[in-house]
């Protein structure tokens, strides 16, 4: 298939579960029109890939930069999406000054909790009724199981994921609200997901769902662990999204499996081996991943949204995770914004499912 007319996803997909894609800066602030094309469509829902991250829209404890936070929310209204919002709470991407004391002194958890408060109230509430769904927190889990030792939970201990529930749920109290994470298909990681949510709910916190980011290879996770957790995030919290999917057809060492941004490799050329193209074999495999994944989504009436972590190959984020510099593939758009096998290999998935 080249070119268009292309199938249109969503309206293969009905009302089916939201089908959605990661928009980068350029493609918000309009400089990207041919991007804006395949989401408008094939999807139903967007998510912006960095421009609500704390450092971009609260760089100073003084000051919030909206004015491109604005254009991604109007742009939803604009096109009728189902806005996303991504992310409140992180380890990742938070200015320094978030986790430091005053002048002088060590951080007083007090101090951070209220720099939390003052965070998600102000951008949740600025957005009230047009992000219609909220990550709250990010990766507060190792693969383990463990709480992941960052600087909120250090200062803060577990009460700073139910904090910030409690904010974002008073900011906008129609808006969904959602863990996320990568790697949930690891069990120990996944039910510790579980219990928060159980443990939140008990105590009368709202959260609405779990977002698995799904940042996936072409063999890894093996297709059984996928639909284990799907089957068991959905008996957990109802709502079970794949929210930030690739498929990274590149060789990875085993421990950079999922999607920990201070993990990093050097470029080598045994590591790019595909600067000039994929093989048509590996786009066959890239095809088959994708159509077996989306045979499990498809299954399982719990995936209430599934969204690519890009649009084309051109902007993907894994051109510079883990190995900073490489040419990828794992979208279903090439770097020219041709829909690839692994496009078709989605149609077909949808359209058996109907
Ligand atoms: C990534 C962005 O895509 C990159 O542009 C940025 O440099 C780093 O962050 N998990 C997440 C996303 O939750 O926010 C990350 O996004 C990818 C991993």
């Amino acid at each position: 298939m080249k070119g268009y007319p292309q199938p249109s996803l969503r309206e293969i997909l009905k009302e089916r579960f939201l089908l959605g894609a990661a928009l980068n800066d350029a493609q918000i602030a309009g400089q990207d029109p041919a991007a804006l094309e395949i989401i408008r469509r094939h999807f139903n829902t967007i998510s912006p890939e960095n421009l609500l991250k704390w450092d971009v829209v609260h760089p100073e404890p003084d000051r919030f930069e909206f004015a491109a936070a604005d254009q991604y929310v109007a742009l939803g209204a604009k096109y009728g999406l189902f806005v996303v919002g991504h992310v409140l709470v992180w380890h990742q991407q938070t200015p320094s000054w978030v986790f430091e004391g005053a002048p002088g002194a060590t951080l007083d958890p007090k101090l951070l909790l209220s720099r939390l408060r003052v965070h998600v109230r102000t951008v949740a509430a600025r957005y009230r009724g047009r992000v219609q769904a909220w990550d709250v927190v990010n990766e507060a889990f190792e693969d383990d199981g463990s709480w992941r030792k960052t600087p909120w939970y250090v200062a803060l201990g577990e009460d700073y994921v139910a904090r910030a529930f409690e904010f974002a749920h008073e900011a906008d109290p129609e808006a969904h609200l959602y863990y996320n994470d990568y790697n949930l298909w690891k069990t120990p990681k996944r039910e510790a997901a579980v219990r928060l949510v159980t443990s939140l709910r008990e105590r009368g916190i709202r959260i609405d769902g779990i977002g698995e980011q799904g940042h996936w290879l072409l063999d890894d996770p093996p297709l059984e662990d996928i639909e284990a957790a799907i089957v068991d995030l959905a008996n957990a919290a109802r709502q079970v999204m794949i929210t930030e999917l690739d498929v990274d057809p590149l060789p990875r060492p085993e421990e950079l499996i999922g999607a920990d941004l201070s993990k990093r490799v050097e470029l080598a050329p045994q590591l790019d081996p595909y600067a000039d193209g994929l093989p048509e074999a590996l786009q066959q495999r890239l095809a088959q991943r994708y159509r077996d994944i989306f045979s499990l989504f498809v299954k399982h009436r719990a995936v209430s949204r599934v969204t690519f972590w890009g649009v084309t190959d051109a902007d993907t984020w894994l051109n510079n995770w883990p190995v900073p510099g490489r040419t990828n593939h794992p979208l279903l758009w090439d770097r020219q914004g041709r829909p690839k096998p692994a496009f078709n290999a989605v149609v077909e998935a949808l359209r058996r499912a109907q």
